[in-house]
């Protein structure tokens, strides 16, 4: 009897359920940071702790303007090369809602975008991931379905985003600039029981050249 009590409550501290912690990334192809931090950080975090525990939300517009909304026109940081693979990115997102799906994809055009034009690469990434990239290219190329997918993603950028990637947990900016440890910093954030992954560490590599 007691023996059953005691796995019954075990069994009520696993299941406890929390909020998932609500990440926004903000991100435009063609960033060096945003790449670094998508497949450096982002991804290997939610990997490690899942759906549960993460709600990611990814945004690719950034640093880009709708100069003109009725005539269609923008800027994108990193030319229109940039415009393009945002595009793509949103019409992935908008097809593979799942982050699972999606953030490999984009991850995978983070690492191979400066061997190959825009178009080759998604495709490539596409192939590689299972997707379809026939969906993904018509999506790109259809002028309506693609110029409001633009407008959304601008709308969904925080306007007081001051770089990119822009990040935030839980309404709040993280701070690249200060905090180093992401899965820390979600985990912290998480209110339900630590995952096992909590008490480990995501292996963190920095842009730097060393002088040994
Ligand atoms: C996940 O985030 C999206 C976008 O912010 C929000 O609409 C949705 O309600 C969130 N889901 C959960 C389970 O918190």
């Amino acid at each position: 009897m007691k023996l059953a009590l005691a796995i019954s409550f075990a069994a009520a501290a696993v299941a406890r359920a929390a909020d998932p912690v609500n990440v926004l990334l903000c991100i435009e192809a063609y960033c060096p940071g945003c790449q670094q931090f998508t497949v450096d950080d982002l991804i290997p975090t939610y990997e490690a702790l899942g759906s549960d525990v993460m709600n990611v939300t990814v945004v690719p517009f950034g640093n880009a303007h709708i100069t003109d909304e009725d005539a269609r026109t923008m800027t994108c940081q990193h030319g229109e090369d940039e415009c393009s693979g945002n595009s793509y990115e949103q019409c992935a997102i908008s097809l593979y809602p799942d982050p699972t799906d999606h953030l490999s994809y984009i991850g995978c055009f983070d690492k191979i975008s400066g061997v190959m034009a825009v178009d080759k690469a998604f495709e490539t990434c596409a192939t590689q991931q299972g997707l379809d990239w026939d969906g993904i290219s018509a999506c790109h190329d259809d002028a309506d379905q693609s110029w409001e997918l633009q407008v959304a993603a601008a709308a969904a950028t925080p306007a007081d985003h001051t770089y990119v990637p822009w990040v935030v947990v839980n309404g709040e900016q993280y701070d690249l600039d200060v905090e180093t440890d992401f899965l820390g910093f979600i985990c912290d954030a998480y209110t339900g029981d630590k995952p096992a992954a909590c008490s480990g560490k995501v292996a963190k590599k920095t842009l730097r050249c060393e002088n040994k």
